[in-house]
């Protein structure tokens, strides 16, 4: 019998509801009329004398442990509805907070915006790579000299298994899938294993583009790029200086006329009022033949440019390592940005 209140009393302790009717059923069977703690009472009588005290003493135990409980619902039920009622539920909310995108998004979208509307479409790729579509479908062999310019992170050797050093990785998948004429971008971030500094980073995100048809020529990939730098910057005066990528030929580095009107300008173009943006070239014949596309019949451009390095220049931020502090100071400030 002894054990059989303790038991309730465990029960009790244990007892939670919010619901007025429930604690009060709750009371009933305990401390009501025809509840437990009266019929143990009824049987007191014939409990046998040495065991009087200990059973006396649980009962009492039992019907404090009830009464407080009793009491402790009710107080906190009466807690949180008089707090209910101080609520004035037709004041307005709280204003949510909205967020802002990341100059790099708003700078990727822009960018992709302004092909999009001549005619470029988007391929996407993964971030991991085999050494085909990163290197040698791009015309650098095992062992190129070439392979040094993008400091490579390794997964795996033998075969190897990369992090792209840049988009053009996506470019041989899209061509290897997809006939010409094909005109698309390829957005993405990319990878390399650049000495360690506070100003470089591992991880930046490329965009590149690709157009392939019968007799596109290196007039219009510099149509094409100066409309860009009109859509972009404001600024339709650009410079393409010789340069060498191991998958166009010929390959240039495209310069923006930046003008030198303010000390920034100054600053930012170290005098000449000439920005470098991007590289570009015409698709070398090696790469389409790689993708079984007949460089007799097809030609095409490509270019390829560091987004980081274009929204510094848009937004004229001073560092680089902003773009990754999540500094909600620096960020805010992009929010009236609607891409
Ligand atoms: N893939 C080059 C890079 O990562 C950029 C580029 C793309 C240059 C296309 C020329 C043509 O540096």
């Amino acid at each position: 019998m002894i054990e059989q209140i303790k038991k309730h009393i465990q029960e009790v302790l244990a007892y939670q509801t919010q619901d007025t009717a429930e604690i009060e059923a709750f009371r009933i069977k305990y401390l009501g009329k025809k509840g437990i703690l009266n019929d143990l009472f009824a049987q007191f009588k014939n409990v046998p004398n040495d065991q009087k005290k200990e059973f006396g003493q649980v009962i009492n135990e039992l019907k404090n442990a009830a009464n407080q409980k009793v009491n402790d619902l009710k107080e906190t039920l009466q807690n949180e509805q008089d707090t209910a009622l101080t609520m004035d539920l037709t004041r307005p909310g709280e204003p949510f907070p909205m967020g802002s995108r990341h100059p790099i998004n708003i700078v990727k979208n822009r960018i992709i915006s302004i092909f999009e509307r001549i005619g470029f479409t988007l391929s996407e790729g993964p971030e991991i790579e085999d050494d085909w579509h990163n290197f040698t479908a791009l015309n650098l062999p095992q062992h190129h000299p070439a392979r040094d310019m993008q400091d490579t992170f390794f997964i795996e050797k033998n075969p190897d298994w990369v992090l792209r050093t840049h988009t053009s990785s996506v470019q041989i998948r899209h061509l290897e899938n997809n006939r010409p004429p094909l005109r698309f971008l390829s957005p993405g971030r990319v990878y390399r294993n650049e000495a360690i500094s506070s100003r470089s980073h591992m991880m930046f995100h490329q965009i590149e583009g690709l157009y392939i048809d019968k007799d596109v020529s290196f007039a219009d990939l510099r149509q094409t790029l100066s409309y860009f730098t009109q859509e972009l910057f404001g600024k339709s005066e650009i410079r393409l200086r010789p340069s060498f990528f191991p998958f166009t030929e010929p390959s240039a580095e495209v310069d923006v006329y930046w003008g030198l009107e303010t000390e920034a300008d100054y600053r930012m173009t170290k005098g000449t009022g000439w920005l470098e943006i991007m590289g570009c070239g015409m698709v070398d014949p090696n790469v389409l033949k790689n993708v079984n596309i007949d460089p007799e019949e097809f030609s095409g451009y490509a270019f390829g440019m560091g987004i980081e390095r274009i929204a510094l220049l848009l937004y004229q931020i001073g560092d680089i390592r902003l773009y990754t502090e999540n500094d909600i100071r620096f960020l805010k400030q992009f929010k009236a940005e609607l891409f």
